[in-house]
């Protein structure tokens, strides 16, 4: 989250700062916690999912904290990716599959399956309302982004961000 931290004390306006800060920690780009991964085949297509979205969320979240400079071709990718990931997820966590002590799946997704495929549909919907054209553009959408991976993780996380 170092980047975020140095942007804020050049000047970013705190609000901005706060929600690059959910969005730093939604993609575990503060490295606080190293996790160690599932065995359960059904628990590793849900993370390897997840994982992706996180990528693809970082390209963002890099170019909206001035990490890295805007390249409107990896934008346009990275939206692209979040879109058909955000499809992607029903598919990946139709079957519980087998108790794996690293997964963060809680069991609430299946008993609860209808809303959960809605909070997925609304990540494949911010993402696809999301504006990538400039640095501010990606700035503004990642509120929405990062509201979607949010409002989902609060439900059927057990980590809560
Ligand atoms: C529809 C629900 C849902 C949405 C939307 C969602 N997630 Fe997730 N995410 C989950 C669940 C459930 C897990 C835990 C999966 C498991 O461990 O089996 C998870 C896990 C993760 C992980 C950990 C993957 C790993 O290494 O095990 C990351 C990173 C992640 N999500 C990022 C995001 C980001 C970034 C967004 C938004 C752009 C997002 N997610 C949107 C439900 C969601």
């Amino acid at each position: 989250m170092l980047y975020f931290r140095q942007s804020a004390s050049q000047g970013a306006r705190p609000m901005k700062f706060a929600r690059l800060a959910i969005v730093a920690a939604l993609i575990g780009a503060g490295g606080a916690a190293v996790q160690a991964d599932p065995t359960d085949p059904n628990a590793i297509l849900r993370a390897n999912v997840m994982k992706d979205i996180g990528g693809a969320m970082k390209v963002l979240g890099d170019i909206a904290g001035g990490k890295t400079a805007y390249d409107a071709a990896a934008a346009e990718a990275a939206k692209a990716k979040l879109v058909a990931d955000a499809a992607a997820i029903p598919e990946a966590f139709k079957t519980e599959g087998a108790a794996d002590p690293e997964s963060e799946a809680k069991p609430e997704i299946w008993t609860g399956w209808d809303d959960f495929l809605k909070k997925a549909g609304a990540l494949e919907a911010a993402a696809g309302a999301a504006d990538v054209g400039s640095v501010g553009a990606i700035k503004a959408s990642m509120g929405a982004l990062g509201g979607a991976c949010k409002d989902c993780h609060t439900t059927y996380r057990t980590m809560k961000m």
